[in-house]
């Protein structure tokens, strides 16, 4: 009996150890740290996610960087990412607060970026719910608008060599902008180009190192910075379009009726989301919109961008697209509906995610209690930095990880989606996921119904696809030819 009593004080101990996160735990592992300046170094890499995943090789799955008097630990494995952002959510759901982040989010009030709180819940919930009303309503019809648009804006081009990327953001853009205000913009109009270029910067300036070490050292907010000075100018330019938009939606006798916009102003009118002492106003419609924007558009536009690049380097997988679809529909343009009925289609979408997901880094998230992460004892307040494009390239789950085959997704081809986290997950899974699910079935099905792309001459012009990567991983700028296939009707 004494025996057994010991066992089973024994196991409940040991039950005990592996619940609590504790810091009596393994030491992580990661690269020396310099005084004051700590690993920083290795943040300045022009492509990142590469050399975040190189250190995986030598420090494993889970390792950290220091960087001033911030610990970052940096996620590489589907297995461990899943563990911090879906099974311990509770613990992970946070956002580091930096000086600059505030300024961009208006003190904290985009979903992106606010930190997780009541307030956060009840915004990113009437988002949620206006996002969900309005993709049962009229998602799948914008986006074929958009969709048969491309073609046309494509046909028009009449065989030239092109550079689609700004097409394929302004069709991405155009589906955000239909969805949350009813409006649509062509390529040439000064107010699209205007909204574009001010929201690039934002997200171009924000990355940069100027803007990040004033996060790090503060006294280095005294001194003049130029840079600094131009974020805060575009974003009040920023704030100045998007109050234009909103100021005008409210002043129409006839609104256009399943914008997101409208849902939301309707939540907040009917507000009774006072639970919790938390008042939602016109601030947080403001900063959705700017979330849907920013969030929307470049990150479909550069995952058009990749698909067409990686299939200039492998033909054939257009040409099994096309007949698998030629097969399937009988020439009918195809619903998101068929997507199951398509495996060749959804494998090349499921490849172009793994090898290039859009936000590489996903955003960065932070402990907000003590925890732990395959064993590893974290403490409140670090930074996890859930390295999507290293778990997609683990050679411990996929074969051949950096090389294009679609053909793995296919029955016997041994690649699993289960593995696949591009849109990250838990309580900051991205809020567009649908949305975006939905756009990149339908914009490449009908893109490759109805043209097959070239290169421009010789294969001397193929893409290249080691890409840039700052908060969007973006393919260089190439050009291509959409042939447009004989079979088409008019
Ligand atoms: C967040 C991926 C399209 C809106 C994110 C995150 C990732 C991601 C990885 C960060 C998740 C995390 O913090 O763990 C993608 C990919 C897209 C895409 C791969 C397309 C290929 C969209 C679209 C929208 C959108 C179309 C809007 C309609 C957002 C928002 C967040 C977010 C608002 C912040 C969520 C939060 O912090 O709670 N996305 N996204 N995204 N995304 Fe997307």
């Amino acid at each position: 009996l004494k025996e057994n009593h010991k066992g089973i004080k024994a196991g409940l101990l040991q039950n005990l150890h592996q619940l609590l996160p504790h810091s009596s735990s393994p030491s992580l592992p990661g690269p020396p740290s310099f005084f004051l300046i700590g690993n920083m170094m290795e943040l300045t890499h022009d492509h990142l996610p590469i050399h975040l995943t190189n250190l995986a090789q030598r420090y494993g799955n889970i390792y950290r960087l220091k960087c001033g008097n911030t610990t970052m630990v940096v996620l590489n494995s589907s297995e461990v990412i899943r563990e911090a952002l879906v099974k311990k959510w509770s613990d992970f759901a946070g956002r580091p607060v930096s000086y600059t982040g505030d300024i961009v989010s208006g003190g904290g009030h985009t979903i992106s970026l606010g930190d997780y709180n009541e307030e956060w819940r009840a915004h990113r919930r009437l988002v949620h719910s206006a996002l969900q009303r309005c993709c049962q309503q009229s998602l799948h019809s914008v986006i074929e608008r958009q969709a048969l648009h491309l073609r046309k804006v494509l046909m028009d081009y009449q065989g030239s060599a092109v550079d689609l990327s700004e097409d394929f953001t302004v069709a991405a853009s155009n589906v955000i902008t239909t969805l949350a205000f009813g409006k649509e913009y062509n390529k040439t109009s000064s107010e699209l180009q205007q909204l574009h270029s001010c929201l690039n910067e934002i997200v171009a300036l924000w990355g940069s190192s100027w803007i990040s070490a004033l996060d790090s050292f503060p006294l280095l907010r005294k001194l003049p910075n130029p840079v600094f000075s131009r974020l805060l100018k575009e974003v009040a330019k920023r704030d100045e379009i998007i109050k234009e938009h909103l100021n005008n939606y409210k002043s129409q006798d006839k609104r256009h009726e399943d914008a997101i916009t409208g849902s939301l102003l309707q939540g907040l009118e009917k507000q009774h989301n006072t639970e919790h002492g938390v008042r939602l106003t016109d601030i947080h419609v403001h900063m959705a919109t700017v979330d849907l924007l920013i969030g929307g558009t470049e990150t479909t536009a550069a995952w058009l961008n990749w698909t067409v690049a990686f299939l200039l380097h492998r033909p054939e997988v257009q040409t099994k697209v096309y007949e698998e679809m030629c097969t399937v529909l009988e020439g009918r343009y195809p619903k998101y509906s068929d997507r199951h009925r398509l495996p060749v289609l959804s494998a090349l979408i499921n490849e172009v995610l793994r090898l290039r997901p859009v936000a590489p880094l996903a955003v960065p998230h932070r402990a907000i209690r003590d925890s732990s992460i395959a064993g590893y004892f974290i403490p409140k307040n670090t930074v996890i930095i859930p390295n999507l494009f290293g778990a997609h390239h683990d050679p411990a789950v996929w074969s051949d990880p950096y090389n294009f085959k679609p053909e793995r997704f296919l029955a016997g081809g041994g690649g699993s989606t289960r593995a696949l986290i591009p849109f990250g997950g838990g309580a900051r899974l991205c809020l567009g996921e649908s949305v975006a699910k939905m756009e990149l079935f339908l914009f490449t099905a009908y893109l490759l119904r109805d043209f097959h792309f070239i290169p421009p001459e010789n294969k001397a012009s193929l893409p290249d696809l080691r890409g840039v990567a700052s908060v969007v991983l973006k393919v260089k700028p190439y050009t291509v030819v959409a042939c447009r296939r004989p079979e088409t009707n008019p």
